[in-house]
């Protein structure tokens, strides 16, 4: 071994423990990861190569070594204490400490108060890291105070563990034992849980555990794998070190051997300050990244430490002021759903009630399937952790896996919706289920008629919320239909009935309150509030007169409302995942709600710009029985689109086979392999049988078979064919169209502007149906420049070349002579 080598491996040493210390204690990282890993490697293959190069401060040591077959134990020089609490979690805790020091240090009323050091108490686990001429030899657990376990390789694996102090030679104690809590934030023991749950592996209960089992583990790798962080709060034994005087001086002087040191500490004097440190903290407790459960006073001087002395095994300068716990056990005693106003299935857990974070708690949501799985597979009759921080809602924040009684019951999200039996659907990649019932279902009734009465669907004046709420409260209204049912008496009578059972507490006809004179009703005046735009308000009411105006304005916004444009039904349906551009493109390609209705999914997929998640939902909207007679009953009240019309003629383009194959999701049959299919078979055809020269690879034809045997495959894609044929049939010039010869086939098109009712894509997919071309520049070979409002240069330039310039309607026209031919 050269002295290059033993000087080299110094240098990257530093080098690294330099780098450490910037990334992980001052947060400020020097170099990419990448040139840190490549120090690291290259240390790790000095030291294999010199086993004698390997030292006790080498960060190589950080990455764990062999596991143990036991921890040894470790006899503390200074013992660990522990430190009093006080329970009083109001001021009194802080005065009742500060008197009792006084009265230890004999001082009078006339005595300057005592100056204390006031910290967090974090809720972690003591450890105690024993420092010989600057490099860590050890690391201990409390263990009963006397006696601790040796843990130092996995402390090692903490990188905010200083494996040599910082600081110059000379300053350097020959002994120092730092004493300080492990921890773990609460951010990273998310992130940690929900890469265990992805990994299939076992979650962490809570921060504390998390860090406590970690630091306990006789595999280093485990603990090295574990999001574990330091906080030195204080000493044990030291030797050749000139102590400085105050607590709060012996913190600043471990932070300045890169020891990590919370920011959050203060020195106070007397027993008010540490009162308001207390209530300060108490504050800041729900942002701090980590748990606290309490705060800790210390008296600053040491001298004056050193005199108060210990009382059995806890110091009498020193005291630990909780705050209310945030955590608690109980028990989960049902497992309810609830169903949201969109749909959404939220299982809540039914708590025997336990007093956690200042308040009574008896339910806590599970937020969804995954949640529950997250949380160990939760069982009804499992006892949890439940947490209350600040003014968060309450959580489950583990189960206790050992207390699980025999008959515990597994939890599972019902198939079925509990409030209107409708089939529940999880689309794939989504945490939370939902009910398929849309409007049908009770639970979502009062947000589905406000969006389908709203503004951009069937807009209907004067429906706000207040009245939605009333009519579906009062039973008047149970479906949308039912508001093209409503009479003026309905609605009368439903404000009678709210104006009884809200006995006069505001003015039930708006909900607002009454202001000023509007009391009286022979002078009345309803004031709207600023911006208010439910119901109708600013009528002049003389004495013993029914007001009915806002109900006939409510009737007549109803009726305006029953020959809605075909997009805005679809839009109001409120079918998930169909906004105002998706509900156009189904009106506009599709023409009437009985084809979008009986549309399967891949038929609806190769419509432009809907994906097989949006054609899903759609299917499955309409696959639902409550849905379509929902709908029927929307008929049935004299709802009727205006514009219901023969599909659109590039329609033609888009049903061929390949395409529709391609959309039917079959394991294997890729867009290619879809052609392929489509080449020898079209859907009739495949429904006896695949042909024998199919040419197929043959795990695309098994899988392709397996696919057809089934019944619902088979029935999906007979009414696929079924349909094809009728919309084929039913487009404006019925033909096959596609590349025929025509007016577009083989001319350019340049499109410029934006055309009324069709999407640039949605044109120029037409015209290459039809055999056209279209090109991005106008030129003297352009056939025709189709222009669309705000039309720019390209207009300008076709004008110029005499080339010929239609509007979206010439191009309709073009496209359907061609079908004609
Ligand atoms: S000082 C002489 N300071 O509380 C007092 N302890 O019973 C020795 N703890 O588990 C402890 N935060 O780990 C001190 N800022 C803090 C603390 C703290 C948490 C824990 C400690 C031990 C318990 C003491």
């Amino acid at each position: 071994m050269t002295g290059d080598v033993t000087a080299r491996a110094a240098w990257l040493r530093a080098e690294i423990a330099r780098h450490d210390r910037a990334y992980y204690e001052l947060d400020a990282p020097t170099i990419p990861d990448a040139e840190y890993d490549r120090l690291f490697r290259e240390l790790q293959a000095l030291e294999n190569d010199h086993p004698a190069l390997s030292t006790a401060d080498s960060p190589t040591r950080r990455v764990g070594g062999r596991p143990l077959a036991q921890f040894a134990p470790v006899a503390h020089d200074v013992p660990m204490l522990s430190i009093q609490t006080e329970t009083d979690t109001d001021a009194s805790g802080a005065l009742n400490f500060d008197a009792r020091v006084r009265r230890e240090l004999e001082l009078g009323e006339s005595d300057p108060p005592v100056d204390y050091a006031a910290e967090l108490k974090f809720d972690g686990l003591a450890v105690s890291l024993r420092y010989e001429h600057g490099v860590l030899v050890r690391g201990a657990t409390r263990g009963d105070g006397t006696t601790g376990e040796d843990v130092t390789q996995n402390l090692r694996t903490l990188r905010q563990i200083p494996l040599r102090l910082a600081g110059a030679a000379g300053d350097i104690p020959p002994l120092l034992e730092v004493r300080g809590e492990v921890y773990m934030r609460r951010d990273d023991l998310d992130r940690y849980n929900a890469a265990a749950a992805a990994r299939g592996d076992k979650t962490l209960v809570n921060p504390r555990n998390g860090a406590a089992g970690s630091i306990r583990q006789l595999d280093p790798a485990i603990a090295a794998g574990r999001p574990l962080k330091f906080f030195a709060y204080g000493i044990g034994a030291v030797d050749g070190w000139k102590l400085p005087e105050t607590h709060s001086g012996l913190l600043d002087a471990l932070a300045a051997f890169g020891l990590p040191v919370c920011e959050h500490r203060a020195v106070l004097a007397g027993g008010d300050a540490l009162a308001g440190f207390h209530r300060q903290i108490a504050a800041l407790r729900g942002e701090l990244p980590f748990d606290i459960d309490g705060v800790v006073y210390k008296v600053n001087r040491l001298d004056l430490q050193a005199r108060l002395g210990f009382r059995s095994r806890e110091p009498r300068w020193a005291v630990a002021h909780k705050y209310p716990p945030q955590e608690a056990l109980t028990v989960v005693e049902a497992i309810d759903i609830q169903v949201g106003r969109t749909g959404a299935l939220t299982p809540v857990a039914r708590l025997a009630p336990v007093f956690v974070g200042g308040v009574t708690v008896t339910n806590a949501t599970l937020h969804n399937a995954d949640e529950v799985e997250r949380k160990g597979g939760l069982c009804i009759g499992d006892t949890v952790i439940v947490r209350r921080a600040g003014d968060v809602i309450p959580e489950v924040v583990g189960v206790v896996a050992e207390r699980r009684p025999a008959d515990a019951r597994p939890f599972a999200m019902p198939a079925a919706c509990p409030v209107c039996g409708a089939h529940v659907v999880r689309e794939p990649g989504e945490a939370v289920a939902r009910c398929s019932g849309g409007f049908s279902c009770r639970a979502q009734r009062i947000q589905a008629i406000l969006h389908f009465a709203g503004r951009r669907m069937m807009d209907i004046d004067g429906l706000g919320e207040r009245y939605v709420e009333r009519l579906v409260e009062f039973g008047y209204v149970h479906g949308v239909a039912d508001l093209y049912r409503l009479t003026l008496d309905d609605l009368l009578e439903m404000k009678r009935r709210a104006d009884e059972r809200d006995n006069g507490a505001g003015d039930s006809e708006t909900g607002l309150p009454v202001t000023g004179d509007a009391a009286d009703p022979s002078r009345g005046r309803l004031v709207p509030e600023p911006g208010a735009t439910d119901g109708i308000v600013g009528e002049t009411l003389r004495a013993g007169q029914v007001p009915t105006r806002w109900a006939e304005n409510l009737l007549a916004g109803i009726a305006a409302s029953r020959t809605p444009k075909l997009a805005r039904l679809l839009f109001a349906l409120g079918i998930r995942h169909v906004g105002e551009t998706t509900a156009k493109t189904l009106a506009d390609w599709l023409g009437s709600i009985d084809r979008v209705r009986r549309a399967p999914a891949p038929l609806l997929a190769v419509l432009p710009d809907i994906g097989a998640t949006v054609a899903a939902a759609i299917a499955d909207f309409f696959s639902e029985q409550r849905n379509l007679d929902a709908v029927d009953a929307l008929f049935a009240a004299g709802v009727a689109p205006a514009d219901a019309h023969a599909p659109h003629p590039g329609l033609a383009g888009r049903l061929d086979w390949a395409g529709l194959y391609a959309a039917l999701g079959v394991p294997r049959l890729t867009p290619v392999r879809a052609r392929q299919l489509a080449a020898v078979a079209d859907g009739e055809r495949l429904l006896a049988g695949l042909p024998e020269n199919h040419g197929l690879p043959a795990e695309v034809a098994a899988e392709l078979a397996a696919w057809l045997a089934d019944p619902v495959h088979r029935d999906l894609l007979d009414r696929l064919a079924g349909l094809r044929g009728e919309l084929l049939a039913a487009l404006p010039a019925a033909g096959q169209g596609a590349a025929a010869a025509s007016a577009v086939s083989g001319k350019t098109f340049v499109l410029t502007g934006t055309l009324p009712t069709l999407s640039r894509d949605a044109a120029k997919e037409m015209i290459e149906a039809a055999g056209g071309k279209v090109s991005g520049s106008v030129s003297k070979k352009t056939d025709f420049v189709v222009a669309g409002e705000a039309a720019g240069s390209k207009l300008d330039k076709a004008q110029a070349l005499g080339v010929a310039v239609i509007d979206e309607s010439g191009l309709l026209n073009l496209l359907e002579q061609g079908e004609e031919q």
